[in-house]
């Protein structure tokens, strides 16, 4: 059974997770306009993942017999300078969530919930795969130094790196 304050948080966590999922949603569409049809896949393929990342709190919190919560959720940015500040966006959020993820972390440790933090595992572990993705792309894009020559590449790499993920999560 969850406590009151985990309950909180684990509905705090969906709308976070629901969240990222329009901001990159939002962010495929600012890439398709601008004609980064690469990046645009990528982050299509990355909003699904974040509502994977949603639905398994949201099942986990209905396990446990307590209730999830949909959460109504504000208009993400849709304004951009550059590919490069979509990406600077991606990865400071992130690092956002990471840190939500951690509070959690510590709650649960607090609360002696095991269950919750055997749970919480696969989102620490995802976090630093996430982290390290985008610092990846962010390091990479500042490299070519706004050559559009440069980002195309970049882009066209992410469109193969978007099936190459998908293809590994269905494995
Ligand atoms: Fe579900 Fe990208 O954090």
């Amino acid at each position: 059974m969850l406590s009151t304050e985990i309950l909180a948080k684990l509905n705090g966590q969906i709308e976070v997770e629901f969240y990222s999922s329009n901001l990159y949603l939002q962010m495929a569409s600012w890439c398709e306009a601008h004609s980064y049809t690469g990046s645009a896949k990528f982050l299509l393929e990355h909003a699904d993942e974040e509502m994977d990342h949603m639905r398994r709190i949201f099942t986990y919190t209905n396990d446990t017999g307590a209730q999830a919560l949909v959460p109504g959720l504000e208009q993400p940015p849709y304004e951009y300078d550059s590919l490069l500040s979509v990406f600077e966006t991606i990865y400071k959020h992130e690092c956002y969530v990471t840190s939500t993820i951690n509070e959690l972390v510590t709650t649960t440790t607090e609360a002696n919930d095991y269950s919750t933090l055997n749970f919480l595992q696969w989102y620490v572990a995802e976090q630093h795969e996430e982290e390290h993705l985008f610092m990846g792309i962010v390091e990479r894009m500042k490299m070519v130094d706004g050559s559009k020559i440069g980002l195309l590449m970049i882009d066209k790499e992410l469109a193969g790196s978007a099936v190459e993920r998908t293809a590994s999560q269905t494995k």
